[in-house]
């Protein structure tokens, strides 16, 4: 339980350290709650003593009693009284401390859930693409949810359970020895029967609570998938087929559920028999002690009151290992991204550059592989674009053009080569400065649930609403977002349900201008505009009233015709680089391309003067 806890094994198996036992770790957040916490742990003390008191009082009551009804004793009735006026005051005192307690802890646990909630949602929230290709949401979304709840139910629960147990025990143990030894230890010699059947039990169940959790997050990795895919799901018809995949991960959860719950049922009935055996003794021995006139009446009825004292913490040992087994395959698991580092951050000399980039881009030598690929996606790729300057990036399907352009705002890392804005390397700036200078819509847009005025603010919260109409406008948008009921003001639901995909790339477009980035990065925004829309965004990407160099991907010649300079990826690879018209007279790969767009020959076209 103690640094031990702290290495867990994860579904591939390595064992993963983390930095704090599982214990100091929630002690770590407690904080703000310590002292109550210490005090209800001294509450479940007194509480549990309590329970034993209760009992001895009995005994001395029925001692009294049998005195008094012999016609022995002085004949004094107040001692009677008073013992049961202690009883009754001694347990309307510990119902008093165990409410109290228990909402204690409630408390307690409920502020450390709040706690680690936050931390982790700040956590996953910094981390890095890295990170994200990782993890799936519903594996993370069961980490900040069920497992959550794991963690909380042991502050609450377990950890008091354990208390409880062992002060139970240990007190009853203690009295029946002061009380009589002999007797006690014929009823305590079978207790470490039941120790050793709960470790046995321990090492069993705890890779189940492992593969439970591991069902756990699979099934709501399948439920979310379905969900956010609903409309491939339906365009497809496989309504059915995703619900029998559903069913099955439900299926294989419930099942790995029981077999948990019925590991306890193997061992419960050793334990069983075990702790029942101990009124049998208390009987039989109890008995001859009562005969030999070596223990009174009321010591019997004490110990017989008490047994339970002794028989229950063991029996309820088995349900408190599976909680804490629980408890301990989902701290792992919220451990492990509590304390996940990401890979990209702030370099420990990084330069603070509050002001506005000139915006000069270049790569020098930049290749690149992604961590869990097997070969480079680039090579060898060298450019410079100077501020203000268009540079299109044009090629095949899967060239590495979106890999290319994610090195600029650093969500991945060249393995060779640097990328460097203003002739410095960005790994050497601050994040948040680097990436405030990067207006970026990314090939697959995605739309907050907010108003299309939100959207567009997303990243400068306080931008007056005329402002927003202008990047409306810039990015062609502003003409069918006032057709819609509310205009602006039109929530565009998850994913921009309601929204065409041109309009939520015009949208998307408009929110990466808003920002007046000094370094515009669009991946393919315009493929899916109208040929007149994207001229009209041409025309006022030329025209913006902010200086910024632009990075644009394409598949269209029209959009990458008037670029200051193109490049021709192909596998990860520049293979032509040069404007429109050196490249159309180079006769490559791109005046192919041109021909094949434009349906016809060069000569052609430029005798029709479309060139
Ligand atoms: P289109 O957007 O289809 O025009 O392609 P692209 O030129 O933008 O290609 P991209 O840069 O997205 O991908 C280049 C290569 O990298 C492809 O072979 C992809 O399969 C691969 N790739 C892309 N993303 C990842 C990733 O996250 N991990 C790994 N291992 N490979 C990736
Ligand atoms: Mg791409």
């Amino acid at each position: 339980m103690s640094t031990d806890t702290a290495k867990a094994t994860d579904k591939n198996a390595k064992t993963v350290t983390f930095p704090k036992s599982k214990f100091s770790w929630l002690w770590e957040n407690l904080s703000g709650m310590r002292v109550l916490f210490v005090v209800c742990l001294f509450g479940t003390v007194v509480y549990n003593v309590m329970q034993i008191v209760v009992p001895f009082f009995s005994g001395k009551l029925v001692d009294e009693f049998t005195k008094l009804g012999n016609g022995g004793g002085s004949g004094d009735y107040s001692v009677f009284y008073r013992l049961i006026g202690a009883m009754v005051g001694l347990t309307l005192l510990r119902v008093l401390i165990v409410y109290l307690d228990c909402m204690g802890y409630e408390l307690c646990s409920q502020s450390a859930l709040f706690k680690i909630r936050n931390y982790l949602y700040n956590k996953i929230s910094r981390q890095d693409m890295k990170f994200y290709s990782t993890y799936r949401t519903g594996d993370l979304m069961t980490r900040v949810t069920g497992d959550l709840d794991a963690v909380r139910h042991n502050i609450a629960w377990v950890i008091r359970m354990i208390v409880e147990s062992f002060v139970l025990f240990f007190s009853a143990a203690i009295y029946f020895v002061i009380m009589d030894p002999l007797l006690a230890f014929s009823i305590l010699i079978i207790s470490p029967l039941i120790f050793f059947i709960v470790v046995k039990f321990k090492t069993s169940v705890a890779p189940k609570h492992t593969l439970l959790r591991e069902k756990l997050a699979s099934m709501n990795t399948h439920a979310q998938e379905n969900i956010s895919g609903n409309r491939v799901v339906k365009a497809f018809a496989r309504e059915d087929y995703e619900i029998n995949k559903f069913d099955n991960a439900n299926k294989d959860f419930m099942e790995t559920n029981i077999d948990t719950q019925n590991t306890w049922l193997k061992f419960y009935p050793y334990i069983e028999t075990i702790a029942d055996l101990m009124p049998i003794i208390l009987l039989t021995v109890g008995g001859i002690f009562i005969i030999n006139g070596r223990i009174t009446m009321g010591e019997y009825i004490s110990f017989s009151m008490l047994i339970w004292a002794i028989a229950n913490p063991m029996r309820q040992l088995g349900n408190i290992m599976n909680e804490f087994q629980r408890f301990n395959a989902a701290s792992n698991k919220v451990m492990e991204i509590y304390y996940s580092e990401a890979e990209i951050v702030d370099d420990k000399d990084a330069i603070a550059h509050p002001d506005r980039f000139e915006g000069k881009v270049e790569f020098d030598h930049v290749s690149f592989k992604y961590e869990d690929g097997n070969l480079p996606v680039l090579y060898d790729i060298s450019f410079t674009a100077n501020p203000g300057e268009t540079v299109a990036i044009i090629g095949e399907t899967g060239c590495g053009k979106t890999s290319l352009i994610q090195m600029i705002p650093r969500f991945y890392e060249p393995t060779a080569g640097k990328v460097l804005i203003d002739g410095i390397d960005v790994s050497k700036y601050k994040l948040t400065d680097l990436r405030k200078n990067i207006g970026l819509a990314t090939q697959d847009v995605l739309l907050y649930s907010d108003t299309i005025e939100g959207n567009i603010a997303y990243g400068v919260p306080h931008l007056r609403a005329e402002e927003i109409v202008k990047f409306a406008r810039y990015s062609a948008a502003d003409e069918f977002i006032l057709k819609m009921p509310e205009g602006y003001d039109t929530i565009v639901g998850e994913r921009g349900v309601g929204l065409s995909g041109g309009q939520k790339q015009r949208i998307s477009l408009a929110r990466a201008l808003a920002i007046k980035p000094s370094i515009l990065i669009l991946d393919d925004t315009t493929s899916a505009v109208d040929m007149e829309t994207e001229k009209h965004i041409q025309h006022s990407l030329r025209d913006l009233d902010f200086n910024c160099t632009k990075i644009i991907i394409a598949q269209r010649i029209s959009t990458t015709k008037f670029a200051d300079k193109i490049l021709v990826l192909k596998d990860g690879r520049i293979i032509e680089e040069g404007t429109h018209e050196e490249l159309v007279n180079a006769g490559g790969y791109y005046k192919d391309l041109v021909e094949l767009q434009l349906g016809d020959s060069i000569e052609a076209l430029r005798e029709g003067g479309v060139l």
